[in-house]
Parts: C-alpha cells; sequence; structure tokens
C-alpha cells in the first residue's frame, strides 16, 4: 500500500481505538527527588490519554474523529466527554462502566527540562473484542489503535481486515507489553516510538526499522526518535530520516508523540508522500513542545510556516 492507495477525501473520518485519562498536570520548577517535597508552580486538569490526544489534534486539521474506548460514569468521565464532545469529536459508541473510576495520570511537568513524569493509575476495564464488534466501520476512511490490550486488539483488527481489507489501520507501539507482537500482523502503519526501540533493545534506529519489517504486517513504520528527528521506512525501500524542529523554549512535551501520530496518520489521509507526511509531523510535534497543551496547536504551526 502507497499513500495514493489510500481513500481521499476533505473530511476524512478517523475511528481512534484506545483510551481517555484524567490528567493531573503539575508544573514544577524542576523535576524533586526521591522523598522531597515541593510545590508545584501551576495545576491545570486535562482530558489526556493517547488516542483522544490524537483525535484532537486530527481534528484540529478537519478530520472527522470518533473515538472509542471505556468510561467511567464519574464526574471524571462527564469531563471527558465534555472535553471530547468540544471538540467535535464522536464519543456515542463509547463503552460506560459502571462502578469503575476514571484512569488518572498524576503528572509533574518541569519547567527547567519540560519533561513529563508520569504516575498512572486504572482500574478501568480495557475495551473488548466484543464491544469493538459492535461499531459499524463503515464510511470510514482511517483506523487507528493504542498498542495496548493485545489479546482483544488483535481479534479487533482481524475484525476490521476481514470486514474492510481497504480500510487502512495504524498502530501505535508506544511502550512494549506483554505480548505486544500479537498486533504485529494487521497495520499497514506502524507509529513507534523510542521508548519502545530502546526497550526491545535498539539504540540503532535503522536496526529497529529492519527488525519491525521482518516481523510485522505494516507497509510503512514510522519511528520518532526525539531531538533527532524522525526516522521511517516503506516496504521495498531504505530507512529515511528527516530533521526535528526545535521551539524556542521548550514548555510541555506530554503527548508530544500522540501529536506526531496525528501528523503522521493527517499527512497519510492527505495523499502526501511519506517523507513529507513525517517531515510535517515532526516539526508539529516539536512546535507543539514550545506550547502548552494542544489547543491550536494546528492553527499555529500554520501560521508559522510549519505544517
Ligand atoms: C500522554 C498521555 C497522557 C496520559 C498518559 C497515559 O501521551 O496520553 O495524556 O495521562 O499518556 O499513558
Amino acid at each position: 500500500m502507497c499513500a495514493a492507495d489510500f481513500y481521499l477525501s476533505a473530511t476524512p473520518s478517523v475511528l481512534g481505538v484506545g483510551i481517555a485519562t484524567l490528567d493531573l498536570v503539575h508544573e514544577v520548577a524542576e523535576y524533586p527527588h526521591e522523598d522531597q517535597e515541593v510545590r508545584a508552580l501551576a495545576r491545570t486538569r486535562r482530558r489526556g490519554g493517547n488516542v483522544t490526544n490524537t483525535l484532537a489534534v486530527l481534528a484540529q486539521f478537519g478530520s472527522r474523529c470518533a473515538w472509542l474506548g471505556t468510561l467511567a460514569e464519574d464526574e471524571a468521565g462527564a469531563f471527558i466527554l465534555e472535553d471530547l464532545g468540544a471538540r467535535g469529536i464522536d464519543t456515542k459508541r463509547v463503552v460506560r462502566v459502571p462502578g469503575a473510576s476514571t484512569p488518572l495520570s498524576c503528572i509533574a511537568l518541569s519547567r527547567a527540562s519540560a519533561s513529563r513524569t508520569i504516575v498512572h493509575y486504572r482500574d478501568l476495564r480495557e475495551l473488548a473484542a466484543e464491544d469493538f464488534a459492535r461499531v459499524p466501520l463503515a464510511g470510514l476512511d482511517w483506523l487507528h489503535f493504542e498498542g495496548r490490550n493485545p489479546v482483544e486488539t488483535a481479534r479487533m483488527m482481524a475484525r476490521a481486515r476481514c470486514e474492510r481489507p481497504d480500510l487502512p489501520l495504524s498502530l501505535e507501539l508506544e511502550k512494549p507489553r506483554p505480548d505486544i507482537e500479537q498486533l504485529y500482523q494487521g497495520p499497514a502503519v506502524l507509529l513507534v516510538g523510542r521508548a519502545f526501540a530502546r526497550a526491545a533493545g535498539f539504540e540503532e534506529a535503522r536496526a529497529c526499522l529492519a527488525h519491525l519489517l521482518a516481523h510485522t504486517s505494516a507497509a510503512l513504520c514510522v519511528l520518532a526518535w526525539g531531538e533527532e528527528g524522525a526516522w521511517f521506512v516503506r516496504r521495498g525501500n531504505s530507512p529515511r530520516q528527516v530533521p526535528a524542529w526545535r521551539p524556542e523554549r521548550l514548555i510541555d512535551t506530554l503527548g508530544a508523540g500522540d501529536c506526531f501520530n496525528a501528523g503522521v496518520i493527517q499527512g497519510l489521509l492527505q495523499g502526501l508522500p511519506d517523507e513529507q507526511a513525517v517531515a510535517r509531523a515532526t516539526r508539529l510535534a516539536s512546535f507543539k513542545c514550545g506550547m502548552q497543551g494542544f489547543d491550536g496547536v494546528v492553527e499555529q504551526a500554520r501560521a508559522a510556516g510549519l505544517v
């Protein structure tokens, strides 16, 4: 499959499958030591979660987005629904889970480095293949999954491939998880984080890409490589690197990878060649690191001539 094979539409329709969280973001002057007590300089409450972050950016590009995941019936669940609704993201297929609580991330965002340290708690059940089976796939132009809950997610992918073999399917591999290889056969596009590559023993991007091509069905593997930009390879071609773009000041790196993934998906949906799609996504994600959150990131990056 190549970019031109993707269905091109002015307002593509994207379904994202994964999590939504409540993020309590504490800005600290610098990251504390163990057993230290520090005052936060600011505190914000945000809707987070990889896939919903990605959808929030895709929606800014004009894609029609829908989220599928599980959601608790507590106050934070209502906050998440409201946030997604305000962004025009369709939530009517979410699976409400009575008695559970919304997954919570307590985040220390360092003003010194812009690094984000996340302590995540969840007792909410993950989406099951049975939940996914009830969601129609007709009319979709793209289906994106978080690389989590491998056994169930593999069943969801199998259904999608069987019912809609034409539907481009992307998978985020952000961090290693037991049985994650169950997700290797199915996606056309792999969006891989550096933490995943490192945990798999790769310090070198080319070697990691070669490994992924050898062990997965992906036609395109994209590897975010931090300050060194990103690497990508299309099956049958040589790996290529695109440079990073650095904002004047690093402010907030929370969700930069989710923003990068949105940039790549949107670029491919628009029919951009791989290199342009990845380079644009890299600039967008880097630009995001120079601002708080995601609100208005696409518009501002556009005004700066970056996307
Ligand atoms: C950022 C993020 C946060 C969330 C955490 C979940 O990528 O999605 O919004 O709290 O990761 O792992």
